[in-house]
């Protein structure tokens, strides 16, 4: 009898943890995408940041890449635009240069610590031209040191090529898989998944094409989602916008883009899913600002999501071209000192 009744009080309690979890998701989720702000992404991988710091002449350490990111969390008012930053494993392990830790700094600024959770996109095997993203091994574990580290959100990013014969159906359903299931590990951890299938702009195909992949591919994102049991209400989407190739001839307007993007999306997301924070992909950060304006601006009814931003070039592509003029020197070495207001990350496009 006892039993019984203690295995019944444990099982009330999981159930209450399960009902209490599943609220702070959703509270999350919608936390990302409320007031207008959107996500920044600063995860670059260590390479990734290198090669970009290698181009301004600053030295390629940890200390520079410490430095730089200061200078971002630091930016007077970013928690006014940004409702969450996207962190890189070395990242949410550093400190300002007086100690504070760059995960109390973010959160002091009302912004919500996120984390980069992929281990980056691989050549697939068997698919030529086409990569399958990989990390999921060992991520539960990883989920549980960044929640106590702080984090609330993650980030995985799947890339789907367009080209002749491209993109196969094994390369997006091995994606959306592993997306989803990236995507269950987190909410078991009390961690937001943004998913992230992007198709890239890299290529000549048209508007009409990227329409036609991006709509296979997120049929085929929120197929597996629902197999994986994620729950949509505590879930960001973040994907491309409907564009054509970077060297299609023929290049549509913004209102174009945004219309054939809203469309695209109306078609395949599920209305449960609280925000879209779009991906800028390559695009100038005038442009992908205009296209997401537009989208918003010319939405007739309004979409059952908000239309958000996780950018990462269209917000420091500005700074970066603002360093490249002054030699780069304010992250090289100086680490303290802070970039002038006008070429601040946080005073980018929007
Ligand atoms: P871009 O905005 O530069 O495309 O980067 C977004 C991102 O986080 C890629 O994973």
């Amino acid at each position: 009898m006892a039993a019984t009744h203690s295995t019944a009080t444990a099982a009330t309690r999981r159930c209450r943890e399960i009902t209490m979890n599943t609220q702070k998701l959703i509270d999350t989720a919608g936390a990302l995408v409320a007031d207008d702000k959107g996500l920044l992404a600063m995860d670059e991988s260590n390479p990734t940041c290198n090669k970009r710091f290698a181009k301004l002449g600053i030295p390629q350490s940890e200390q520079a890449r410490r430095a730089y990111r200061e200078l971002i969390v630091t930016t007077s008012g970013l928690g006014e635009s940004i409702s969450g930053a996207i962190l890189y494993d070395e990242t949410i392990r550093q400190q300002k240069k007086d100690g504070t830790p760059i995960v109390k700094v973010i959160t002091d600024a009302g912004i919500i610590p996120g984390i980069k959770v992929d281990t980056g996109a691989k050549d697939m095997a068997g698919h030529p031209g086409e990569k399958i993203t990989e990390g999921l091994d060992g991520l539960r574990e990883r989920l549980k040191e960044y929640f106590q580290m702080g984090a609330r959100f993650a980030k995985w990013r799947a890339v789907i090529a367009v080209g002749a014969g491209i993109p196969s159906r094994g390369c997006i359903e091995a994606n959306a898989q592993a997306l989803a299931r990236y995507a269950a590990l987190c909410q078991e951890a009390g961690v937001v998944p943004v998913v992230e299938p992007e198709v890239l702009m890299d290529g000549e195909h048209t508007l009409e094409r990227c329409n036609e992949v991006t709509e296979e591919v997120l049929r085929t994102v929120f197929n597996q989602l629902s197999i994986q049991r994620v729950m949509l209400e505590g879930m960001i989407l973040k994907p491309n916008m409907v564009l054509p190739g970077l060297t299609c001839p023929k290049q549509e307007a913004v209102d174009e883009v945004a219309d054939a993007t809203v469309r695209c999306l109306l078609r395949v997301v599920p209305a449960a899913v609280p925000g879209i924070a779009f991906l800028s992909g390559g695009q100038s950060a005038e442009l992908a600002s205009a296209r997401l304006n537009a989208m918003n601006v010319r939405s007739k009814s309004r979409p059952p999501w908000a239309l958000a931003f996780s950018f990462a070039r269209a917000i420091q592509a500005t700074s970066f071209g603002n360093l490249a003029r002054q030699g780069g020197q304010r992250v090289g070495g100086t680490a303290s000192s802070k970039l002038p207001s006008q070429v601040q990350p946080g005073c980018a496009p929007w």
